[in-house]
C-alpha cells in the first residue's frame, strides 16, 4: 500500500491525467507528470511535471527515479520506454497489457484466444493483401485501420466495394493495418474494469456509447441492452483483466449486433472517455479507482447513484460552457485546454437524472 503523500508519475499530460491528478490529490498523493507537452492539462493541477520526449531515455530515467510508481494515461509510446521505465520502477499496468493494447491485431488476437468474439479481421501490410482480404470479409463493406496510433477514428477508412482499396492503401501510407468486416451493430457499449495487485476486481454499469465521426459523443448509464448482454461484456471483461494480470483500470469497447451477439472491438488500459460519467453518479470515481488499485490500496464501491448520461464538448461546443453553469442537474469538467481545434476534446458534462 503507497504510503501518504507518495508520488505518483503518469506518463502522459492529456485530460486523463489531469483527472487522475485530481482524485491522487483527494487520497492524499503527489502527482509527477512526464509529458512532452508545455503545460498539459494534466500538469496545471500536477505537484510536478517533467517535459520531455518521451524516447529521451534518460529523462525517462531520472522521472522513474524521482516517483514511488509509474503508470499512464496514454498508452501510444515506445514499448521501449515503458521497458525503460519498468526497469527502474514498478508500473502498473505492467508491460504486456500495454503492449498487446497498443496493436489492433495483437489485442483482436488475444480475444480470440479467450474465446471472445469480435468481427472477421484480417492482417494487412499492402494492396495485394487488402485486395484479397476484401475478397474474404468485405461482402459487408469494411474499414481499414491502421494497426497501431489509432484514435478517436483517426487512421481509418471506411471501404465499399474492392474498387476503393486502391485510394484506402494510399491513405494507410503503407504502415502496417487491419481490415475489419464492418459491423451493424445494434449499439456500442463498453465496460471499465479495475483491478489491484491481490486480484481484486470491480466493473461498473455498461457504458452505452454514440459516436459521431468516429469520436465519442454521448455515454449513456444505464444502457438499453439485456442482462444476458450486460452479463457477457462483464464476464469478457473480467477475463480479459484476469488473463492480462492487470493492475490499474482498462476500458472495454464491444459492438452489439442486432441478434444479441457481443463483439471485442478495441481496449484501453487506461481511465476511458466513456466513464466520465463516474465523477459524478458513482460512489468512486473511474479515477479515483485507477488511483486505488495502481496505490494497492482495496478497490472502491462502483455503485451508480443515479441515472446519467455524459456529453463530450468537443471543439466549438465549448464556447457556451457558461450556460451548463446555471443547470442544478448538470456537472461541468473543463481540461485546461485554450487552444480550440476541430474534433479536439475539451471537457465533458454529466446530465443527472432524466437529461
Ligand atoms: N468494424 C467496425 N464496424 C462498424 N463500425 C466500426 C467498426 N470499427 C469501428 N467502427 C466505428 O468507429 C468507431 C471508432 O473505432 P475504434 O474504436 O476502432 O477506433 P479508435 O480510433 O480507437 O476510437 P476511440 O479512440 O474513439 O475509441 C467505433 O466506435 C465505431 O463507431
Ligand atoms: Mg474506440
Amino acid at each position: 500500500m503507497l504510503p501518504a503523500c507518495s508520488v505518483i508519475g503518469i506518463l502522459g499530460g492529456g485530460q486523463l491525467g489531469r483527472m487522475t491528478a485530481l482524485a491522487a490529490a483527494n487520497l492524499g498523493y503527489k502527482t509527477h507528470i512526464y509529458t512532452p507537452e508545455e503545460n498539459s492539462p494534466a500538469s496545471q493541477v500536477a505537484y510536478k511535471t517533467t517535459v520531455a520526449a518521451y524516447n529521451n531515455a534518460k529523462a525517462l530515467k531520472a522521472f522513474a527515479q524521482s516517483v514511488d510508481v509509474v503508470t499512464f494515461e496514454f498508452e501510444n509510446v515506445p514499448a521501449e520506454t515503458i521497458r525503460i521505465l519498468s526497469e527502474v520502477k514498478q508500473t502498473h499496468p505492467s508491460l504486456e497489457p500495454l503492449y498487446i493494447a497498443q496493436n489492433r491485431l495483437r489485442e483482436k488476437k488475444m480475444a480470440t484466444e479467450l474465446g471472445i468474439k469480435t468481427a472477421p479481421f484480417l492482417p494487412v501490410s499492402s494492396l495485394g493483401e487488402l485486395e484479397n482480404a476484401f475478397r474474404e470479409i468485405g461482402y459487408g463493406g469494411a474499414i481499414l485501420k491502421t494497426a497501431e496510433l489509432g484514435y478517436d477514428g483517426k487512421g481509418q477508412v471506411r471501404i465499399r466495394g474492392l474498387e476503393e482499396c486502391e485510394d484506402a492503401w494510399k491513405e494507410m501510407q503503407n504502415q502496417p493495418s487491419i481490415l475489419e468486416g464492418f459491423v451493424d451493430f445494434a449499439c456500442e457499449i463498453s465496460v471499465i474494469i479495475a483491478r489491484n495487485e491481490e486480484g481484486q476486481v470491480a466493473t461498473y454499469d455498461i457504458n452505452e456509447n454514440t459516436h459521431k465521426d468516429g469520436i465519442l459523443r454521448v455515454t449513456r448509464v444505464p444502457s438499453s441492452v439485456t442482462p444476458d448482454v450486460e452479463n457477457t461484456a462483464t464476464q469478457n471483461a473480467i477475463r480479459i483483466a484476469e488473463h492480462l494480470g492487470l493492475v490499474g483500470i482498462l476500458a472495454i469497447e464491444f459492438f452489439v449486433t442486432r441478434e444479441g451477439e457481443v463483439l471485442f472491438n478495441e481496449m484501453a488500459p487506461r481511465p476511458h472517455n466513456s466513464g466520465h460519467w463516474t465523477m459524478d453518479a458513482a460512489r468512486t470515481s473511474q479515477f479515483e479507482q485507477f488511483v486505488r488499485a495502481v496505490a494497492g490500496l482495496p478497490l472502491g464501491s462502483t455503485e451508480r447513484t443515479t441515472d446519467v448520461t455524459m456529453h463530450n464538448l468537443i471543439g466549438d461546443d465549448v464556447l457556451v460552457w457558461q450556460q451548463y453553469l446555471e443547470r442544478p442537474n448538470v456537472k461541468l469538467h473543463l481540461y485546461g485546454k485554450t487552444k480550440i481545434t476541430e474534433g479536439r476534446k475539451m471537457g465533458h458534462v454529466n446530465y443527472l437524472g432524466t437529461e
